[in-house]
């Protein structure tokens, strides 16, 4: 296996760059990333290997991306490139339209283009929970089957991906699998996100903005565990045991309130109650997300490992003791965007 992995830099690209590096088999691991806001290089700084290569690139640069896909005889291209945050799409849906929409037609481009010269690439497309909307409080969790009914920017564009990829299956026969996750937790996200934001600001006595009344629901799952999910479809579209086109579901049935998240953590670092601060609730919040993962489960004999408490303990733990990591990233533009978005002082 020679594997492209576009978004390497970021959150969860840099666990998959590690956990590829740890399959047998893998002769290439080349990371594509435009290193962005979100994109940190130090992510991946620990990550010495000779079969390891980082390209700061963009998505975007099809010449580019040709380019290493031959030279690098690329046979596995897991993408994860994107923009990622709501609030950021609502403040400016551009570059979700040219990352995750424009840029993921260039990588399905650069497949065909590769197909038609002898070299099948599969292709992990990695999408989200959010693209099937919001539930309401008694609905059963989403499943593969769930129609696509974004609520957002940066879902609509997610959305827009995944359907972009399933039409490349059905009109140029390629190679892929949709993942589609619960959000995500660990060490190394980008600080803007709900856990990180708040052990941050709790661990630095600082105040933490909670949208509405934080009643919001997410199905909060471990990043390895993600990473397991993702990994195992991708062995099994390239063995053959799924057909092309498969979307696969993974959640952690551990549906949590962002008030609850956010009272857990306060209690975990030590510090008061009294720094929540409640703020002006954004545009269009979804109301709750769950996912069943009964057909990872099923066919690809995948669940989530990682119990909650203990993945949260050590993810706040992992905070605590990187605080070079979190002080490279909590300055300057970082602390103005905190306080534009929630209207405080951080
Ligand atoms: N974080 C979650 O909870 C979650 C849940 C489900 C799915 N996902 C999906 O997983 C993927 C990764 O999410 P994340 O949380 O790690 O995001 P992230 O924002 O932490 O990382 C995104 C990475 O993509 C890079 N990037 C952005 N635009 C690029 C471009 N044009 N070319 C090359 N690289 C580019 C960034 O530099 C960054 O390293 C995304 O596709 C996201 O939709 C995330």
């Amino acid at each position: 296996m020679r594997i492209l992995i576009t978004g390497g830099c970021g959150f969860i690209g840099n666990h998959v760059v590690r956990r590829v590096l740890m399959i047998p088999g893998v002769e290439k691991v080349v990371n594509v990333d435009a290193l962005t806001y979100s994109g940190n290089l130090d992510n991946c700084k620990d990550i010495i290997d000779d079969r390891y290569r980082f390209v700061h690139e963009s998505i975007n640069n099809k010449s580019a991306i040709d380019e290493i896909i031959e030279a690098e005889r690329i046979s596995v291209l897991i993408h994860l490139a994107a923009e990622s945050h709501v609030d950021r799409s609502i403040n400016s849906v551009k570059p979700f339209v040219e990352t995750n929409i424009d840029g993921t037609r260039i990588l399905l481009e650069s497949v065909v283009d590769s197909k038609k010269s002898g070299t099948n690439i599969h292709f992990i497309h990695v999408s989200t929970d959010e693209v099937y909307g919001s539930l309401k409080p008694d609905d059963p969790p989403f499943t593969e089957d769930t129609p696509l009914n974004p609520q957002n920017p940066y879902a609509a564009t997610k959305a827009a991906s995944d359907m972009l990829v399933q039409s490349f299956v059905n009109t140029h026969n390629i190679s892929a699998v949709i993942t589609r996750c619960s959000n995500n937790f660990g060490p190394r996200q980008f600080p803007e996100k709900l856990i990180p934001l708040m052990t941050i600001n709790a661990m630095n006595k600082k105040a933490l903005p909670i949208y509405g009344d934080g009643k919001q629901i997410r199905d909060w799952i471990h990043v390895e565990d993600h990473v397991s999910g993702i990994l195992s479809s991708m062995l099994a579209l390239i063995v053959g045991q799924i057909q092309s086109g498969e979307v696969f579901n993974f959640g952690a049935e551990n549906e949590r309130t962002n008030i609850q998240i956010v009272q857990t953590i306060l209690k975990n670092v030590g510090a008061e109650e009294s720094l929540i601060s409640f703020v002006k609730d954004r545009p269009g919040h979804d109301r709750r997300y769950a996912m069943g993962y009964e057909k990872a489960n099923r066919i690809l004999g995948w669940r989530p490992e990682i119990e909650w408490d203990t993945g949260l303990s050590d993810t706040i733990q992992w905070y605590n003791d990187n605080k070079s990591w979190v002080d490279s990233i909590t300055s300057g533009e970082y602390r103005n965007y905190i306080e534009n978005q929630y209207g405080i002082d951080n």
